[in-house]
C-alpha cells in the first residue's frame, strides 16, 4: 500500500512539473463599467494581468446617446478607433475577451479590436455582459470572424444580476478548469411540459420588470437548483419569435430571469 501510494505521489509531482501553467490575460471593452466588474473579478480570482479597449473617442452620455451614436457609425460603415492596448496578446496562452452585448452581438469596439488582435493558436475565453441576453449569438459571431484560436465556453451575466458576479465567476473558471475548487453539481433539466398557473406566474413575476416585452411562456422544464429552483421556459414573442428564458427562483426570494437565448 506505503509503495502504490508512493508511485502515485511521484506521478502526481512528475505530472505538476511536467505542465506548464498557461497565461492568462483579460482583455475587455466596457462602455458603463458592468463589464469592467466581471472582467476585473476574473483577474482578482485568477490573479492575472488585465488591460482595457479604449476607444479614441469614448462612447459617452446616456444610453440613447449611446444607442445613436453607434447606429450613425453602422449606417457609415465605421468602427471607432482604438487607444494602443496597454499589454502584448502575443505574451499570453488565454485571453478571456469581455464586452457589452450591443444589437445581440459584441459591442461595436471589439469588432475593431479583432480587425488587428493576432489570437493564432490562443486560446479564447468569451464572456458578456447584456441587459437580457447574447451570449450565444455573440460567441457565434466570433466564431466566424476568429478562425485561428480555440474559442472555448463563455460566460454571460445580465447587467440587473451583477450582484452575483462573484459566485458565478467562481463557479465559471473552475468549470473551465481555470482554478480548483468545488463545482456545484446540478441535475439534468426534467422534460418540457405545458405550464401550470403558478409557473406563468413565475414567468411573469421574473421577466415583467423588463423593460421590454420577452413574450409568453409555452412549456417549462425545471431542476432543484442550491436553495430553489431553475426554471428553462420556452416563450413565444408577439410577431411569433421563439427564445428560451432561464429563470431562478430562490426559496423565499422574488424569481429573476438569468438569460434570454434567442
Ligand atoms: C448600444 C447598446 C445596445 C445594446 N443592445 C443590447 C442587446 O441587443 N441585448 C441586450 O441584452 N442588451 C443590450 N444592451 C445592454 C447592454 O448590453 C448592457 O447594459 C451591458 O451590461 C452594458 O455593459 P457595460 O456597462 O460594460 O458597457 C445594449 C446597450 C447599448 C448601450
Amino acid at each position: 500500500m506505503k509503495k502504490l501510494l508512493a508511485l502515485v505521489c511521484s506521478a502526481m509531482m512528475f505530472a505538476s512539473c511536467g505542465a506548464q501553467k498557461e497565461k492568462a490575460l483579460v482583455v475587455y471593452y466596457s462602455q458603463s463599467n458592468t463589464t469592467k466588474t466581471v472582467a476585473q473579478e476574473i483577474q482578482k480570482q485568477l490573479g492575472c494581468d488585465i488591460a482595457e479597449i479604449e476607444c479614441v473617442e469614448p462612447f459617452n452620455g446616456d444610453f440613447n446617446a449611446v444607442v445613436s451614436r453607434w447606429q450613425e457609425d453602422q449606417k457609415a460603415g465605421k468602427l471607432p478607433e482604438l487607444k494602443p492596448l496597454a499589454k502584448n496578446i502575443s505574451d499570453y496562452d488565454v485571453i478571456f475577451l469581455g464586452y457589452p452585448i450591443w444589437g445581440g452581438v459584441y459591442a461595436s469596439p471589439i469588432s475593431s479590436f479583432l480587425k488587428t488582435a493576432d489570437f493564432n493558436g490562443k486560446k479564447l475565453v468569451p464572456f458578456c455582459t447584456f441587459g437580457s441576453g447574447g451570449l450565444n449569438t455573440s460567441v457565434d459571431e466570433l466564431k466566424k470572424n476568429v478562425k485561428n484560436a480555440t474559442i472555448l465556453e463563455g460566460y454571460g451575466i445580465r447587467q440587473a444580476r451583477i450582484a452575483n458576479v462573484s459566485s458565478e465567476v467562481n463557479q465559471f473558471l473552475i468549470k473551465g478548469g481555470f482554478k480548483q475548487g468545488t463545482l456545484e453539481q446540478l441535475p439534468d433539466f426534467s422534460a418540457q411540459k405545458e405550464c401550470t398557473d403558478q409557473e406563468k406566474e413565475i414567468f411573469t413575476e421574473a421577466t415583467s420588470g423588463y423593460q421590454f416585452p420577452l413574450g409568453e411562456a409555452t412549456s417549462v422544464a425545471q431542476r432543484k437548483i442550491n436553495g430553489g429552483t431553475e426554471y428553462l421556459f420556452n416563450v413565444e414573442g408577439q410577431n411569433g419569435a421563439k427564445s428560451q428564458i432561464y429563470v431562478i427562483a430562490k426559496d423565499g426570494a422574488k424569481p429573476e430571469f438569468t438569460q434570454v437565448v434567442r
